[in-house]
């Protein structure tokens, strides 16, 4: 498994539309290990592939709850939505210490490809389905800035632009922290 690098805002990657996957082979299995791995030492909860600079329709979801365990999304599809919507406030790997509240459907029914290319479908609440929402916008390079206000958007962006301020480029080492360090 490898740490990838991750994209940023900026990054034309995090808006294009990603391709479906045709065949869920080794290449695959190897991405989702691999944001697996980038996801878990970036200290995030779900991860999409536009991210890691690879425009598939492959995402993560960990939340570190048991059920139902981390998700696979291969070619993944809101096949139903609650009609309940709920406002809390996300982020995102791509938009580092950028905060806002989105709203969001509070349930969802996923249908999905597993790892190894199995159809399934399963049934998610709260932040597990917030998270999987929120990894679907990005195969389809869509950020959670563009769900806010375009007050609220123009006063984010205006943060980002400050704390960018002086570094160039859009991608950049996840580096995982010391096993131990609190
Ligand atoms: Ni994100």
């Amino acid at each position: 498994m490898t740490i990838r690098q991750l994209h940023l805002l900026g990054s034309p990657i995090l808006r294009q539309l990603a391709t479906p996957v045709a065949t869920v082979d080794d290449a695959v299995r190897r991405l989702v290990d691999d944001l697996f791995e980038t996801m878990h030492a970036a200290k995030g909860v779900g991860l999409a592939a536009n991210q890691v600079g690879v425009a598939r329709r492959v995402a993560v979801v960990d939340v570190g709850e048991d059920a139902p365990p981390p998700l696979v999304l291969i070619n993944p599809r809101i096949a139903q939505a609650s009609d309940v919507m709920e406002a809390a406030e996300e982020g995102c790997l791509s938009i580092p210490d950028i905060y806002g509240e989105v709203e969001r459907h509070l349930g969802v029914t996923l249908e999905a490809l597993d790892r190894d290319g199995r159809p399934y479908k399963v049934e998610l609440s709260g932040f597990k389905a917030r998270a999987a929402q929120h990894e679907i916008d990005h195969l389809d390079g869509v950020l959670f800035l563009d769900h806010l206000s375009a007050v609220k958007r123009g006063l984010l962006l205006a943060k980002w632009k400050r704390a960018r301020k002086g570094q160039s480029g859009y991608v950049k080492d996840v580096t995982p922290e010391p096993a131990g360090e609190l």
